[in-house]
C-alpha cells in the first residue's frame, strides 16, 4: 500500500525572472583548447586551487576537474568534497547555490566561480522576503530546503537537502512525527512525499530544464526502444518520473548505467551528464529524453542555460584576474552553515 497523500501546494506567486538565451562560445580549434587547458593547470598550481565541476558542465571542465585532482559530482558531493580537500582556493564550476555553499561551509578559503551570473530557476523563484514571509506563517513546520536556494533562503531553514539525501532525511523527518515545510523544487518535493506520506507544505518553484521533459513522447519512445532503461532526475513532473526504472540524483543516474545490464538508456536530465555516463559505459547506447511534442516550449532543451555560462575561457580569466569571487557575510554564513552541516552530519550516519 503507497503512503498517503498528505502534499499541499503553498499558494505563492513566484515572482517572474529572466531566463536567458543557451552561451554560445567561440569555437576553439584543439590546439587553441590544449592550450588553455595547460594554462589553467598552471594557474590551479600556482595558486594551489582546485577545480569542483558538476556533472552539467561541458565535458571538458569535467574531465579537466579530474585531470587536476579535483571532483566532478553531484551538488551533495561538491558540498563534501571542498570541506574535505586542503586548497585554500576552491574553483566552483557550476551555478551559483554550489559556490555559495562552498564559501558558507569553508569561509576561510577563497571561492572562485567562472561567472557569478550562472544562477538557478529554483534559486531566482524563491526570493528570501517572501519566503521568510511564509515560513513565518507556519512556525508549527520544519523548514526543509533544497541546496538549490540563496544563502539567506538556507538561513531561514532548519534543513538543507540535496537530491541525493532528499528522500531519507524527509523520511526521518516524518518518523519523528514532524510536519515539513518545503521549498522550493514542487516535484522533488512531491516525490519524497509520494516516497514517505509525509505531511507537507510545497512551494511551487520549479528546475526549467527538467519541467520540459514529456512523458507522451517519452512512452512513446520507450515503445520504439523497448529494452531501455529510463533514468529520471526527480526534478522531472510527476508522469515523467512514474515511467522511470530508476529515479535519483545525478550520481546514481550515473552509477545506474554501469550497474544495469540495460544496452540502452533514456535520459531524463540535463545533457551534460551524458558526457560522464559514456565515459563510465562507453559501449552502451544513450538517448536523450524528449523535450518535445505536445505543449512543449522547449526554451532550453535539456541543457541548463546557467550551467552552459562555464567555459574554459571564464576558467581562465577568473583564475588570472581573481574576480569573480564569492563572499557571504560571516553573519549570514554562520546562519546557513548550521543547516547544511546538519545535511552533512546525517550523510555521514547513512549506510554506505
Ligand atoms: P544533483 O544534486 O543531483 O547533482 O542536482 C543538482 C541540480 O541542480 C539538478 O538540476
Ligand atoms: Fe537549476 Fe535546473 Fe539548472 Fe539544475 S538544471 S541548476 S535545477 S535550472
Amino acid at each position: 500500500m503507497s503512503p498517503p497523500n498528505h502534499a499541499q501546494e503553498a499558494s505563492v506567486t513566484i515572482p517572474t525572472f529572466h531566463v536567458p538565451d543557451q552561451p554560445k562560445w567561440p569555437e576553439l580549434t584543439s590546439d587553441e583548447q590544449v592550450a588553455l587547458k595547460e594554462r589553467i593547470k598552471k594557474l590551479l598550481k600556482e595558486q594551489s586551487a582546485v577545480l569542483v565541476a558538476h556533472y552539467y558542465t561541458d565535458g571538458v571542465l569535467q574531465d579537466l576537474a579530474e585531470e587536476t585532482g579535483g571532483c566532478v559530482a553531484d551538488s551533495l558531493e561538491m558540498a563534501r568534497f571542498g570541506t574535505e580537500h586542503p586548497a585554500q582556493t576552491l574553483v566552483v564550476a557550476g551555478v551559483r547555490f554550489m559556490g555559495e555553499t562552498a564559501k558558507i561551509l569553508n569561509n576561510e578559503k577563497r571561492v572562485l566561480m567562472p561567472d557569478l551570473k550562472a544562477t538557478c530557476s529554483l534559486d531566482e523563484g524563491c526570493p528570501a522576503e517572501l519566503f521568510s514571509a511564509f515560513c513565518d506563517q507556519h512556525p508549527e513546520h520544519t523548514v526543509v530546503v533544497y541546496a538549490n536556494t540563496s544563502a539567506r533562503v538556507k538561513a531561514r531553514s532548519d534543513w538543507v537537502v540535496t537530491s541525493g539525501i532528499a528522500l531519507p532525511i524527509i523520511r526521518h523527518l516524518a518518523e519523528a512525527g514532524e510536519k515539513i515545510l518545503w521549498a522550493p523544487d514542487r516535484h522533488l518535493g512531491s516525490y519524497v512525499q509520494r516516497l514517505t506520506g509525509a505531511e507537507m507544505i510545497l512551494w511551487p518553484g520549479s528546475c526549467i530544464v527538467h519541467e520540459e521533459f514529456r512523458s507522451v513522447a517519452l512512452a512513446r519512445m520507450r515503445r520504439l526502444h523497448p529494452d531501455a532503461a529510463i533514468l529520471v532526475h526527480p526534478e522531472a513532473p510527476e508522469p515523467v518520473v512514474a515511467l522511470a526504472d530508476v529515479v535519483g540524483s545525478t550520481t546514481v543516474l550515473i552509477k545506474a548505467v554501469s550497474t544495469m545490464p540495460n544496452r540502452e538508456f533514456i535520459v531524463a536530465t540535463d545533457a551534460g551528464i551524458l558526457h560522464k555516463m559514456k565515459k563510465m559505459a562507453p559501449d552502451k547506447t544513450f538517448l536523450p529524453a524528449p523535450t518535445a511534442g505536445e505543449g512543449a516550449t522547449c526554451q532550453s532543451c535539456a541543457m541548463c542555460p546557467w550551467m552552459g555560462m562555464n567555459s574554459l575561457q571564464n576558467l581562465a580569466e577568473v583564475l588570472e584576474n581573481g574576480t569573480n569571487e564569492i563572499f557571504v557575510s560571516a553573519d549570514l554564513a554562520e546562519k546557513a552553515r548550521i543547516p547544511i552541516r546538519r545535511m552533512l552530519d546525517f550523510a555521514k550516519k547513512m549506510p554506505k
